[in-house]
């Protein structure tokens, strides 16, 4: 079966969804840092509780975008999102009350996690956003300790952030999220800069979560790990719009799509005398050999 080839939410998708209390839904966004280059032209995503949803598409389509506007840091010039049954406007923010609660749930960490990172010591970034919740010292405490452990990252405590490799870096982003105890998560190409074992680590992170019952919004162009962080895919293109989505086999199966999408590419090469081109991509390397 090919993926849904059309702008917005597939039919495949909406049923999917439906009857589902919906985390988010996108109403045909547009948005623009410049107000003439579009970084989101006409976007529809829904997000149901529970599920684990991959945005993929090629550097400068317009994820990290989409997922800053998922977590309320930016506002479209149009259309509607909705998160929760309600408004994400910068006016709701402003209402104390639903803030709280919105940021409590919803937990991003950046592409760029020297971004997100600010603190002089990891102890002090992940006791960050606890402190900035109505909970006791002791309880600040012992979520700060949880996360660490957690992440494996104990040792880590007193040393600098920005002193940290990659992978520790992104280990102290995600502690640092995980300690606010967020049930929706907006994962920003998360596994950039982390070697093999990290990276399944990180896919092991993302599913005992998930069986908990969390939410998982994880964008992407690493083809290897979507079949395990997904269930459903939406694909953006040059033009800042989704022009496919589907479950995630249909969409990994697609390789006209993935090609178009820049998310593959052809590539020629030589199995002794003879020549050939295919397409091929990260998760297609491990199973093909010569
Ligand atoms: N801070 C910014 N200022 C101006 N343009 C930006 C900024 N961030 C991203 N863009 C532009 O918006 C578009 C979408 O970018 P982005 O959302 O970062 O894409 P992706 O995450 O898919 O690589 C691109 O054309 C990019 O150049
Ligand atoms: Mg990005």
């Amino acid at each position: 079966m090919s993926a849904v080839l059309t702008p917005g939410l597939g039919g495949t998708a909406q049923a999917q969804v439906a009857n589902r209390l919906l985390v988010f839904r996108v109403d045909d966004i547009h948005f623009s840092y410049d107000g003439r280059q579009p970084a989101l032209a006409g976007v529809s995503i829904e997000v149901g509780q529970g599920e684990k949803i991959a945005i993929l598409g090629s550097n400068g389509s317009g994820k990290s975008t989409l997922l800053k506007i998922l977590d309320g840091l930016y506002f479209p010039q149009s259309g509607s999102v909705m998160a929760f049954d309600r408004s994400l406007t910068e006016a709701a923010l402003h209402d104390d009350a639903f803030a709280f609660d919105f940021r409590r749930r919803v937990g991003l960490t950046f592409q760029d996690t020297d971004v997100q990172l600010f603190s002089p010591t990891v102890y002090e970034e992940v006791a960050f956003g606890p402190l900035q919740l109505d909970i006791g010292q002791d309880e600040v405490k012992e979520r700060v300790a949880a996360a660490l452990a957690r992440l494996r990252i104990e040792h880590l405590a007193e040393r600098a952030p920005h002193r940290l490799s990659g992978g520790e870096k992104r280990r102290v982003a995600l502690a640092s999220v995980l300690a606010l105890g967020p049930s929706v998560w907006l994962l920003d190409e998360p596994t950039t800069g982390l070697d093999p074992r990290s990276q399944s680590w990180l896919v092991d992170f993302v599913l005992g979560r998930s069986e908990a019952g969390d939410t998982f919004v994880t964008s992407t162009h690493d083809l290897g790990i979507v079949g395990e962080i997904a269930d459903r895919v939406y694909v953006f293109d040059e033009t800042h719009q989704v022009v496919a989505s589907g479950p995630t086999d249909d969409i990994l199966g697609d390789e006209e799509l993935l090609l178009r999408c820049n998310l593959i590419h052809a590539h020629r090469h030589r199995h002794g005398a003879v020549e050939h081109s295919h397409p091929h991509g990260n998760y297609r390397h491990a199973d093909h050999d010569h």
